[in-house]
Parts: C-alpha cells; sequence; structure tokens
C-alpha cells in the first residue's frame, strides 16, 4: 500500500467503546472528514432490505447497487450521533436501530459485502485529514495509517451506555437482553474468519469504562 498522502487516524473498538462520541469529538476540533465505517455498513443493509436485495444475488447485482450506494458522513453536534446522508436523504434513525445492529452484523461477516465496502472507505481520504471509525480501520483498511487507537470498556459499561442513549430517544430497554445482544455481537465481530475484531499491533489501547469522552480525547491528543 502507498504511503498516506492524507493523515489518517483510526479508531477501532467494539459497539459502545466511545467511538463515535470521539471520532466526532477529534473530527470537529481538526476540521477534518468523518468516516463511520459501521453506518456504511448499516446503509449497505439497509439499502439492501429496502431493495430486497438477498445476499446471493448480491455479486450479480453489484454494478447497480455501487451505482445507487451514495453515502456521506456529517459530523453532527455533540451528544448527538454522527449524521448518515444516503443519496441526500439523513437516514440516521433509520439505521441506528438494535434491528439494523443485528442484521448488519451477520452481514458484515460476509467478504462480498467486506469486498465491496472496501474501495468505498478508502474513498474518504480526503485532505486535510480523515478520522476512521470502526473494526477494521487500523488493522486492515488503512492499516498504513500513522495514528491508531484502539478503544475498549467492559461490556456491562457499553451496555449501560446504549441503554442511556436508547432512553434519551424514548425506548425503554431490557438490560439483560441488551448486554445479551451486546455480547453476541461481540462474538460475531470477533470470530469471524474476515477482518475480525482485534487491535493493530501498533496501536494504542484505551479502556474508557471510568473514563469521560473529553478524558478519552485528552488521551489521543497526548499520544498524537
Ligand atoms: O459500529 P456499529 O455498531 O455501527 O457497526 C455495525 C456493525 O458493522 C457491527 O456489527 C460490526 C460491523 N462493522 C464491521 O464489521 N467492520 C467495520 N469496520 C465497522 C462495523
Amino acid at each position: 500500500m502507498n504511503e498516506l498522502t492524507v493523515p489518517v487516524i483510526t479508531i477501532d473498538g467494539p459497539s459502545g467503546a466511545g467511538k463515535g462520541t470521539v471520532a466526532q469529538m477529534l473530527a470537529r476540533e481538526l476540521s477534518w472528514n468523518i468516516l463511520d465505517s459501521g453506518a456504511l455498513y448499516r446503509t449497505l443493509a439497509y439499502f439492501m432490505k429496502e431493495h430486497q436485495i438477498s445476499l446471493a444475488e448480491f455479486e450479480v447485482r453489484a454494478d447497480e447497487i455501487k451505482d445507487n450506494f451514495k453515502v456521506s458522513f456529517d459530523p453532527g453536534i455533540p451528544g448527538e450521533p454522527v449524521k448518515v446522508i444516503f443519496n441526500d436523504e439523513d437516514i440516521t434513525a433509520s439505521v441506528r436501530t438494535e434491528e439494523m445492529a443485528k442484521l448488519t452484523s451477520t452481514l458484515a461477516a460476509e467478504p462480498v459485502i467486506r469486498d465491496f465496502i472496501k474501495p468505498c472507505q478508502r474513498d474518504f481520504m480526503i485532505p486535510p485529514g480523515l478520522i476512521a471509525d470502526g473494526r477494521d480501520m487500523g488493522t486492515v483498511i488503512f492499516s498504513d495509517a500513522k495514528y491508531k487507537i484502539f478503544l475498549t470498556a467492559s461490556a456491562e459499561e457499553r451496555a449501560k451506555r446504549r441503554q442511556s442513549q436508547l432512553k434519551r430517544q424514548g425506548l425503554e430497554v431490557n438490560m439483560r437482553s441488551l448486554l445479551q445482544e451486546l455480547e453476541e455481537r461481540d462474538r460475531k465481530d470477533t470470530e469471524r474468519e474476515h477482518s475480525p475484531l482485534v487491535p493493530a499491533e501498533d496501536s494504542v489501547v484505551i479502556d474508557t469504562s471510568n473514563l469521560n469522552p473529553e478524558g478519552v480525547v485528552k488521551k489521543i491528543k497526548t499520544y498524537l
């Protein structure tokens, strides 16, 4: 891979580790572009569902999907998730549901899906810089990035954060089932054959369980 001309900071880690908030804060502070690769996978899952495209017919319809798959991100405002713009429409609320997370986790394990998404992700490398949030940003997609962060936190803490996020949206969810679903997704993401969720060897690992987002950003800035 060529040496990167656009600086990239990769932020990987499991759901609820704080990647989204931290990526948003850094993108706003540095005025850099943001890639929420999880949302990219979610958007593809959403598109496939809307257009009733099965995994079996994905390859034969890949050109048609590519022509209609125009995704961009807006870091949005603090306290709210990064906005997902698909074909000029804000689809943030439609893709950030537990149902879409579950469907996406299954699709994201498929090589045909990962191969399709890979070049779309590199297209986000636009000056002055990119904050890339995901699971395999530092290990696979931007393995040539200079700055690599891996955020982690206990499953209980991550489930608690997700519960408060859903509460703010007016949704009550059972903590036990939330924790179970999160652990199941962790298992799928870390045990899959293609691009499993692991810290890059040259990444800085930060446990965010006892840190607020400002504390995490401070640690990252010290590293940078
Ligand atoms: O971060 P998230 O919850 O929005 O991610 C949704 C799903 O996409 C999650 O199950 C893992 C998968 N994903 C992935 O496989 N690789 C990435 N780089 C980002 C997300």
